[in-house]
């Protein structure tokens, strides 16, 4: 690879920042690296007991706007892929700039960021730097569209693999948050989604109440049991933002082991003042308050997953716990492993680096032994 760029770790992202959100859904992801040759592998990974999978690495919601990025992420070596947050109508992206790169070079320690953040102008040196804030408020093609490209997506995974449906309801229509959540989570499932998974996390939505469901206990149970009721036999992950404290956790796994659940996957952004050097806004004045993906947030997953891991044991919840959140090298899917994650995802750290999962194959030996006790191992 000749790209200096490239020998820190980082190749230019595959959604190209500085396009709109529509130029890259409609003709990207752009590719700077060729997709190797995946050596052969055994699905051996029981996913919701819908399918094997050959690893426990893979993509959350977010970076595959549609069915060419879900079928070049699968090829790229990701186990199970989500389709971007979808709506039950279509909804338009956020004004552009929708991404920038942001100064973080320490790890954040709580999820309750105080202090501004700023814009960086130049990309990132190295991986470990890669932090960004991205604000899109969930985008959504009109599901005309969808149920065309949607069964296309599903059907690029090849043996192994998954698709999951990520899908998000709205209050905008005359028809209340729970049932916009459930015929969401039904359109998915008409569509062919073997796995759906609702976000009740993202922080971009500030103007309707969803932003915050993930906190609300009794919420969380009331919606996700609709869901549940509705999807038959398809399983649910809900997609959770990070906690302040254990406790606090704690009451939200009750409710959503309480409803049938099967999974529950964090942590989704973390948010922050994001402003230029002169101390101005860097996105828009409405847009103040950003979510920030990438390596700064991986201490506060980890966390998460150490936390979720010990409610999980502690209640005997049988709940499949998906981690993620600044996994930007291939050795960090092994620390969320480790800390007690069954699965992990990579969102940002494969946007600027499409070989992690590649390189994560490639040096993966024999699943450790500990992770036998975690029951998933089959
Ligand atoms: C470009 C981009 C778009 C995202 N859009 C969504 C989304 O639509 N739904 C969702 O649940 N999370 C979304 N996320 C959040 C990611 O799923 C993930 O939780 C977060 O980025 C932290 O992981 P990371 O540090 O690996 O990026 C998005 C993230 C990125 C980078």
């Amino acid at each position: 690879m000749t790209n200096p760029v490239a020998t820190a770790g980082l190749f230019p992202p595959i959604y190209d920042i500085n396009a709109n959100y529509n130029t890259n859904l409609e003709n990207g992801p752009k590719l700077s690296t060729p997709i190797p040759e995946r050596p052969p592998s055994t699905p051996q990974f029981d996913f919701l007991g819908v399918t094997k999978l050959s690893s426990r690495v893979g993509i959350p919601a977010g970076p595959l706007l549609g069915s060419q990025w879900v079928k070049t992420a699968l090829e790229f070596g990701a186990d199970f892929v989500c389709y971007k947050t979808t709506r039950t109508h279509a909804h338009p992206v956020n004004g552009h700039p929708n991404v920038k790169y942001v100064f973080a070079d320490q790890p954040f320690k709580t999820s309750k960021l105080e202090d501004p953040l700023y814009v960086r102008h130049q990309p990132p040196e190295t991986m470990e730097q890669l932090a960004i804030t991205n604000s899109f408020g969930m985008p959504s093609q009109a599901p005309e569209v969808l149920a065309n490209d949607i069964p296309k997506a599903i059907a690029a995974a090849k043996p192994g693999q998954v698709v999951i449906v990520s899908i998000v309801g709205s209050t905008l229509r005359g028809r209340s948050l729970q049932d916009d959540f459930v015929l969401a989570a039904q359109n998915a499932k008409k569509w062919g989604a073997q796995v759906v998974e609702a976000n009740f996390s993202c922080p971009n939505v500030g103007k309707a109440k969803e932003g915050q469901l993930y906190l609300d206990p009794d919420n969380v149970y009331a919606i996700s049991k609709a869901m549940v009721n509705a999807l038959g036999n398809t399983p649910l992950i809900i997609k959770l933002g990070a906690f302040s404290s254990k406790d606090e956790m704690e009451a939200v796994l009750k409710a959503a082991h309480r409803a049938g659940v099967k999974a529950v996957a964090g942590i989704n952004t973390i948010s922050a003042d994001v402003l230029n050097t002169n101390g101005t806004a860097a996105l828009d004045q409405i847009r103040v308050r950003a979510g920030i993906c990438g390596a700064p947030i991986r201490e506060v997953a980890l966390q998460f997953v150490r936390d979720a891991r010990a409610v999980i044991t502690e209640n005997s919840f049988d709940l499949t716990l998906i981690g993620g959140g600044g996994v930007t090298q291939q050795s960090h899917f092994d620390l969320f492993l480790e800390a007690g994650a069954d699965f992990v995802t990579c969102a940002t750290g494969f946007m600027w680096n499409p070989l992690i999962f590649s390189q994560y194959h490639g040096n993966q030996s024999t699943p450790k032994a500990t992770l036998k006790e975690v029951g998933k191992l089959v």
